[in-house]
């Protein structure tokens, strides 16, 4: 295999190095997985306007989100379990996406604790949160998010419910993962992978172990939290979480216009048009389908950024044309790292940032802030 030069090169690798049921963990959408797919295949549409003749030289891909600096429009999506993708996973992600000058988002349900990122790192990064029923909890670890001077935090809308993702049930996969016969020989199977897991103590989710009330131990873990997403979340409590955090205010998992409008209402200061990867409602619109409409009733409101399916940069550029101001990767950043470390993680981003930087110039653009829908011909 030579070098990867696509995110599906990437994808291909982490296959082969990565334990199957995790490995599907990462490429699963619920049920049909159609809205999985439609996010992906919907930018295959949109086309682009070629232009020649302009001055190309110079170009600069920088910008900012909630304020703050980024080299370009991409950040790391949150994704939980990540250092079940590679040991460390989140520490060697957010490292990555520092050097490459981008917001890395820490989930809830990660492996690597928010202190374990803020102790690799030397600048903010942005921290997800998901609403549980113990609210004390919750405010532990916004708290906890501020003592590590996490920079947004990112309040995910649309997981309060679990949908049902076959692969992760005919894997017999759980959270956190109970280990059988067939887990074992799946891991036995990828032995550069166990390696890396034996020379790492952090197996299990960081932020909620000897954190939360009475959980010390994986098995009391389990039942924690399939108890504890808190399916009563509504609008009236942002107000609450907004003022115990003071910080810029991300409201995740937005999908439809009259929900942006809600957003848009409470004061945050961002929105993620997002439908969880195609991991929750299947049927549901593509995250690029729905954005023109999102644009129209909240773009001049609130700043509107983007995620699901986003597999180059020519995708990341069509989403900034149609209104997005920042983007998010998920699996592709996942892939990378399956496939190589930290430096797969690099490389993702790499493609991405090589393949946007190349797009725009050919659309004849320089600068990603004039980037608008002149850029775009039509759909077909
Ligand atoms: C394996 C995996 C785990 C995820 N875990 C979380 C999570 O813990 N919190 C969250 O807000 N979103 C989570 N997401 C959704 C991502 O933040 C993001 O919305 C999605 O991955 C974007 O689609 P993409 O993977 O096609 O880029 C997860 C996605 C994946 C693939």
């Amino acid at each position: 295999m030579g070098t990867p030069l696509t995110i599906a090169d990437l994808k291909k690798r982490a296959r082969r190095r990565v334990p199957k049921m995790f490995f599907d963990y990462a490429d699963s959408g619920a049920w049909t997985e159609q809205t999985y797919r439609a996010n992906e295949s919907d930018f295959g549409q949109i086309k682009l306007r070629q232009r020649v003749m302009v001055d190309m030289d110079n170009r600069t891909l920088e910008t900012t989100m909630v304020g703050q600096k980024a080299s370009m429009p991409v950040a790391l999506a949150p994704t939980g379990m990540t250092g079940m993708q590679h040991a460390d996973g989140e520490m060697l992600a957010a490292r990555a996406a520092e050097e490459f000058g981008i917001p890395f988002t820490l989930s809830t349900m990660s492996i690597c604790s928010i202190e374990d990122v803020a102790s690799v790192t030397t600048k903010p990064f942005w921290f997800q949160l998901y609403v549980m029923r113990d609210r004390d909890f919750v405010l532990s670890l916004i708290n906890r998010a501020k003592a590590a001077k996490c920079s947004a935090l990112v309040l995910t809308a649309d997981l309060q419910i679990l949908a049902q993702r076959h692969k992760d049930l005919r894997n017999g996969l759980s959270a956190p993962p109970k280990l059988t016969p067939k887990h074992l020989w799946q891991m036995a199977a990828r032995p550069f992978w166990c390696l890396e897991m034996l020379k790492t103590r952090r197996h299990s989710f960081g932020n909620i172990i000897g954190h939360a009330k009475n959980v010390s131990s994986i098995s009391s873990l389990s039942t924690w939290t399939s108890e504890q997403f808190d399916p009563r979340l509504s609008w009236s409590d942002v107000a609450w979480i907004k003022e115990q955090w003071g910080g810029p205010l991300i409201i995740k998992g937005i999908l439809d216009p009259e929900d942006a409008r809600a957003a848009a209402d409470t004061g945050a200061d961002a929105i993620i048009v997002s439908n969880h990867g195609g991991r929750q409602l299947d049927g549901a619109s593509s995250t690029i389908g729905m954005l023109p409409k999102i644009v129209d009733a909240v773009g001049d409101r609130i700043e509107i950024h983007l995620d699901g399916g986003i597999r180059s940069g020519q995708d990341v550029l069509k989403a900034v044309a149609l209104g997005a101001t920042g983007t998010y990767i998920g699996r592709p950043f996942l892939y990378g790292l399956g496939a190589m470390g930290k430096q797969g993680v690099t490389l993702a981003l790499e493609i991405i940032r090589k393949e946007m930087d190349l797009t725009m110039a050919l659309c004849g653009k320089r600068d990603i802030k004039d980037i608008n829908s002149s850029i775009i011909v039509g759909r077909q």
